[in-house]
């Protein structure tokens, strides 16, 4: 049988999202890691007409959450994180180089606020893109399955670089294409439940959605530990996730509806701090 598309009446009921669309300001806490303050809430930069302010996902979660990305040693992002560094000075591949050999890691700070970004070519270059270059054309050694645990695990270790430093895309100049693609996918509806991004992260933040809050679907930090998976996360997907939620057909991990996708979403946390690797439900 195939379904149709039905009302937005209709798929909030399903999903469970009760009551008109309104958002709701959450409470307002500190997020201090390893001595750093970060900046969980901050007034919403000028291009995203239906926000007052941005949150970081962190603060929409519930305590025992929270805590857990208080201290490295509680983090269990972290064990990720370790298995990263091993790698990053392990040799692989036909030139018998490791990352180390040629990166410092205190060399990557600040990357983390600026990606995706275009490059001289004038594709969208996200952090993955990156990483596999050096393991295709400077290693000779195969590139990481994108969204697979090895990459997410480096795309963290090197975010951690910038952790407490703001979120700083650009969306202008050679990127404004690019940004313009996300923002259409950010507001248009899809899947049997027709619905957009927008309608749960913009419209419906701070409310009850089945037993979880909804957040502004920020990805500010990413990768992400989730409690429910054991692992570590990628911005996509966690994109593929909720388009599945909604039953949409995902777009593919690592293609370019997605880096569009992840520029636009970066761009509506422009201001927050690098959290990388936060945790979630
Ligand atoms: C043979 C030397 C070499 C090896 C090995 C190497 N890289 Fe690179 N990498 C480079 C060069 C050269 C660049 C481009 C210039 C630059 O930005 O440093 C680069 C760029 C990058 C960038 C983008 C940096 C920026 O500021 O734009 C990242 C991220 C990166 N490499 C990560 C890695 C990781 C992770 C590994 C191991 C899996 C690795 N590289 C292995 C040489 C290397
Ligand atoms: C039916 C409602 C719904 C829709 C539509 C939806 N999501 Fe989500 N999303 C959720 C829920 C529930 C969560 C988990 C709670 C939270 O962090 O908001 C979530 C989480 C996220 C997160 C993680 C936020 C964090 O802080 O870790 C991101 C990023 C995200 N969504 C992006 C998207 C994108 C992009 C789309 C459109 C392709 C989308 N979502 C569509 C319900 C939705």
């Amino acid at each position: 049988m195939k379904l149709t598309r039905i009302g937005a009446g209709l798929a909030a009921a399903i999903i469970g999202l009760a009551g008109m669309a309104s958002a709701e300001e959450p409470e307002i806490k500190k997020l201090v890691i390893d001595g750093v303050e970060m900046t969980v809430a901050a007034p919403a930069p000028p291009y995203l007409e239906n926000l007052d302010m941005i949150y970081s996902g962190w603060l929409f979660r519930s305590p025992e959450t929270q805590a857990l990305e208080l201290d490295d040693f509680d983090n269990p992002g972290m064990v990720f994180v370790e298995q990263a560094q091993d790698m990053f000075s392990t040799p692989e591949g036909t030139a018998g180089k490791a990352c180390a050999d040629c990166h410092q890691l205190e060399d990557f700070k600040g990357l983390r606020t600026v990606l995706p970004r275009v490059e001289d070519d004038g594709k969208l270059w996200t952090m993955e893109d990156y990483i596999n270059k050096c393991r295709t054309d400077r290693m000779g050694a195969k590139a990481w399955k994108y969204g697979g645990t090895e990459l997410t695990s480096m795309v963290a270790l090197i975010g951690l670089q910038s952790r407490g430093m703001p979120v700083n895309v650009k969306i202008d100049g050679p990127a404004k294409p690019y940004w313009e693609k996300g923002k259409e996918i950010f507001y248009t509806r899809v899947g049997q439940l027709d619905m957009a991004c927008a309608n749960c992260h913009e419209d419906n933040y701070g409310k009850m959605i089945r037993a979880d809050r909804l957040s502004q679907g920020q990805i500010n930090g990413f990768p992400t530990y989730r409690l429910k998976n054991g692992k570590l996360n990628s911005v996509h997907a966690r994109f593929k996730g909720c388009m599945k939620n909604i039953r949409a057909q995902p777009y593919n991990v690592g293609g370019d509806e997605f880096k569009a996708l992840e520029l636009y979403i970066a761009s509506r946390g422009n201001g927050l701090s690098v959290e990388t690797p936060s945790v979630r439900n």
